[in-house]
């Protein structure tokens, strides 16, 4: 029997990223080994270091080097020395759009026995499905008269028919899967041309799925009822920079940014699809082994489901469970363990429920 393989392309990036995704193919790798399939990693020292040689965040066949994989797990890019501008558009950005990667999947959840900051302990579960390749992180617009008192900047919203009905058809999806309720997160009194737009599309992509109810929110009052009450929520779609904001307030309410994946994922499966937590290169705690891999770990876990390997994703996520129950956690967390720790407790974890 031939095993199943996978070739799927790493890259560290920068910061905590170098300390997060050698933790996490650990962890991974024990996995695959016990339930008959390979990883074949490829890793790629793409970021700002790179940059620094070369002048660019990755080689310019970066792309078509990625386009052989069947997977890409990222650790996280930035650096205080690059501007962010610039790392996010060199490396992060053109691998989303070059993949059309138009989902970005963005699970949270309370954990057990994490105290996360809300006085409302009841556990929450929810999903944001944030759009990824348009909206409000365009390339149209422009500066003029730098550094005159007339300077000026501008930068356009670009939404699309066909962007918006995607992710929407996506969010619906996702809903019959789960709890059959969508709110979606607009600010049509506001921008009164494209969020308008967004809310009619959603609402005819809604009539195609008469068991899934839609709730529309102005992302300021949604913002504020996540924070209130999250348990009335469920999958919640939201364009590029609501989803962006909405999804890093949410893996807060969880506990820790650091704890919350990301699947930034083509459905139609033409390219492949990249996993990376939603935290950064936190250059205030890097190299002092204290970085959470949960997050990373967690990417993995949503990796492998899109692969097909369902059976070791929720084996991962179930292992993920009692590592944080047991307390056996960074000091994010409220824990003591380091990077390499915790990564131990889940391999242990793995080795124990198989
Ligand atoms: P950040 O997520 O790197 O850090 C925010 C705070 O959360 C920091 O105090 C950090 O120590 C903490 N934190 C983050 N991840 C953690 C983990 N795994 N364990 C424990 N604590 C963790 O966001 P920040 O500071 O805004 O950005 C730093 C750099 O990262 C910038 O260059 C930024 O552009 C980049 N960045 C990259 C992203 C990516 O690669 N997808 C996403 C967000 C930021
Ligand atoms: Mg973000």
């Amino acid at each position: 029997v031939r095993m199943r393989t996978y070739r799927i392309a790493a890259i560290p990036g920068d910061g905590i990223g170098r300390e997060t995704v050698p933790a996490a193919r650990r962890v991974l790798d024990v996995l695959s080994a016990a339930h008959g399939f390979e990883l074949l990693w490829t890793e790629h020292p793409w970021g700002c270091a790179f940059h620094a040689e070369t002048g660019a965040m990755m080689p310019s066949d970066g792309i078509e080097q990625l386009g052989e994989a069947d997977a890409i797990l990222l650790g996280a890019v930035g650096t205080p020395e690059v501007p962010d501008h610039v790392s996010l558009w060199g490396l992060l950005i053109p691998i989303r759009r070059e993949f059309d990667q138009f989902v970005s999947l963005r699970p949270v959840r309370s954990l057990p026995g994490i105290r996360g900051p809300l006085r409302d302990e009841r556990p929450f579960d929810l999903v944001v499905v944030r759009e990824n390749t348009e909206g409000e992180y365009g390339e149209v617009g422009g500066r003029l008269y730098r550094g005159r008192p007339h300077e000026l900047a501008v930068q356009e919203a670009v939404f699309t028919r066909m962007g918006v009905e995607r992710i929407a058809r996506y969010a619906f999806g996702l809903a019959r899967t789960r709890s059959g309720r969508v709110a979606s997160a607009t600010k049509s009194n506001g921008i009164v041309h494209t969020m308008p737009f967004w809310d009619e599309v959603v609402a005819e992509v809604a009539a195609d799925f008469p068991d899934v109810e839609l709730t529309s929110y102005h992302v300021d009052a949604l913002a504020a009822l996540l924070v209130l009450d999250p348990t009335r929520f469920d999958v919640i779609v939201a364009s590029n920079l609501f989803g962006d904001i909405l999804s890093d307030l949410t893996a807060a309410l969880a506990g820790s940014i650091g704890v919350a994946p990301c699947g930034n994922i083509d459905p139609t499966g033409r390219g492949p699809s990249m996993f990376e937590p939603i935290h950064g290169s936190a250059p205030d705690i890097v190299g002092t082994g204290s970085a959470d891999p949960i997050g990373q770990i967690w990417s993995g876990a949503l990796m492998l489901e899109h692969l097909g390997e369902k059976e070791a994703a929720d084996r991962l996520v179930r292992a993920l469970d009692r590592v944080v129950a047991a307390g056996t956690v960074t000091p994010d967390l409220g824990g003591t363990l380091s990077t390499n720790e915790v990564c131990d407790a889940f391999i242990e974890e793995l080795r124990r429920s198989g």
